[in-house]
């Protein structure tokens, strides 16, 4: 680990950066000088990467006892004590009272609502016009989880929270703080306090209700927990579960405008069965190529050791899911975008694939989110024809991995909808 670099090494990086626009780019060029372990070499901000099946297993399931979540940066200073964030008996408790709310076997009740809000959205667009996916989405996987946890629908607060939102997640992307901590971030105080009081809001009117609905907030408050750590659950799961739902659902529709031989055997799919093996394909590749979350961040509280080297004590390490889900020698032409390589019967080795990460840590939000994403695009795909402007798309790396600058798409509504 951390041979130097050949002089060669850094001009491909350069070169990746400018032609994918992403520093996913860079990374994943490095990765042909380095092993599956290494550190990035930027002063003032060395962490270590690691990456592959074996590396995957350690970080999440073996040696998990030896690393941290919580960072110091700005995820950390957002949601507080958020299940995300705490480590140790403080997060199994979060975890467990939210885990039924989350539950596979909880997930049918979800679909009306799912359906209503998806039907909405799509309401509101006139036909034959271009609308962003991108923020189509991000309506659509709002209104859901805002409605699904807290029992709140948000139509009418959309004008008002959809700033602040967004501010919140501007806050916690990667940004200048990387190397600089302490460096000013102005315009973020108001926004992110509006997002506070709006929330705390929602917690207060529950309260006062005496018959509470059965839902993940109700699970809080019946927990006992103060207003401040329920606020720091909601915000973690508002933000969590809804980012992440956006990007996928984004960029199943940026690659079906790309891939329009396989965008139209699924439309002709979903028209014509019930479940649509080929849809569940689609959002797997879709999640290997664009992993909404696709580094795991840690604080590696004693030292680690993988096959290539030692992380020391006290160092940041990403496990990279990007890498590992491109990597060439677990993934055949890793490269593009191949929805048969999830047909049935075809397995792939463990922790080759983790999209929700794994271990006792993995996504709480996993079912939820595939079972949202399946109704969503089967419901879209038989009520409106998408097609794709062809502008140039990539890798945005915010807190989630987005298609930038997004997905425009002209939408027209099909006569013969089958709903
Ligand atoms: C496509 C959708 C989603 C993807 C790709 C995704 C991805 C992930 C990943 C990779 C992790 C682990 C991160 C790590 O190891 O550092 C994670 C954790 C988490 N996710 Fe998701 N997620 C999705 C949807 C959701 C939804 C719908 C919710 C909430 C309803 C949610 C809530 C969470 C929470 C709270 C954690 C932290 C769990 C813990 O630390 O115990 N996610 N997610």
């Amino acid at each position: 680990m951390n041979k130097p670099l050949p002089p060669e090494a850094g001009l491909e990086a350069l070169r990746a950066l400018l032609r994918e626009r992403s520093p996913l780019g860079p990374l994943k060029a490095m990765t042909k000088y380095t092993g599956y372990l290494f550190q990035i070499p930027m002063k003032g901000f060395q962490p270590y990467v690691v990456y592959g099946a074996e590396a995957n297993r350690k970080a999440l399931v073996t040696e998990r006892d030896k690393v941290l979540w919580r960072n110091t940066d700005p995820v950390t200073d957002l949601l507080k004590h958020g299940v995300l964030i705490v480590d140790g008996d403080e997060h199994d408790r979060y975890r467990e009272l939210m885990e039924p709310a989350l539950h596979p076997s909880a997930l049918s009740g979800y679909t009306p609502l799912i359906l209503r809000h998806t039907e909405n959205v799509s309401a509101q667009w006139q036909d034959g016009s271009i609308m962003d996916m991108l923020v189509e989405s991000r309506k659509i996987a709002l209104l859901i989880i805002m409605d699904a946890l807290f029992s709140k629908d948000v139509t009418a607060d959309i004008p008002r929270i959809w700033h602040p939102i967004l501010k919140a997640i501007e806050y916690i992307s990667p940004g200048a703080w990387i190397l600089w901590r302490k460096i000013p971030r102005p315009g973020f105080r108001k926004p992110l306090q509006e997002l506070d009081e709006y929330l705390f809001g929602i917690i207060e009117e529950r309260r006062k209700k005496k018959e509470g609905k059965r839902d993940l907030l109700q699970h809080l408050i019946d927990a006992g927990l103060s207003d401040q750590i329920i606020r720091d659950q909601m915000l973690t799961m508002m933000i969590a579960g809804h980012d992440t739902s956006t990007a996928l659902l984004a960029w199943v529709f940026a690659l079906l405008g790309q891939h329009p031989d396989i965008h139209k055997k699924l439309v002709d799919e979903v028209d014509t069965l019930d479940k649509s093996p080929l849809l569940d394909q689609v959002i797997k590749e879709a999640l290997r190529l664009y992993p909404p979350i696709h580094i795991g961040n840690r604080r590696v509280a004693e030292n680690l050791t993988f096959a290539e080297g030692t992380v020391p004590a006290g160092e940041r390490l990403f496990y990279s899911i990007y890498l590992t889900h491109h990597d060439e020698k677990i993934w055949e032409n890793a490269e593009s975008f191949c929805p048969a390589r999830f047909a049935h019967g075809r397995k792939t080795p463990p922790f080759s694939y983790v999209p929700f990460g794994g271990g006792p840590r993995a996504c709480i939000g996993a079912a939820f989110g595939q079972a949202e994403a399946r109704i969503v695009l089967s419901h879209l795909l038989k009520s409106h024809t998408f097609e794709f402007t062809c502008h140039k798309i990539h890798a945005h790396m915010g807190a989630t991995l987005e298609p930038r600058p997004g997905v425009n798409m002209k939408v027209t509504k099909r006569i013969e909808n089958r709903e």
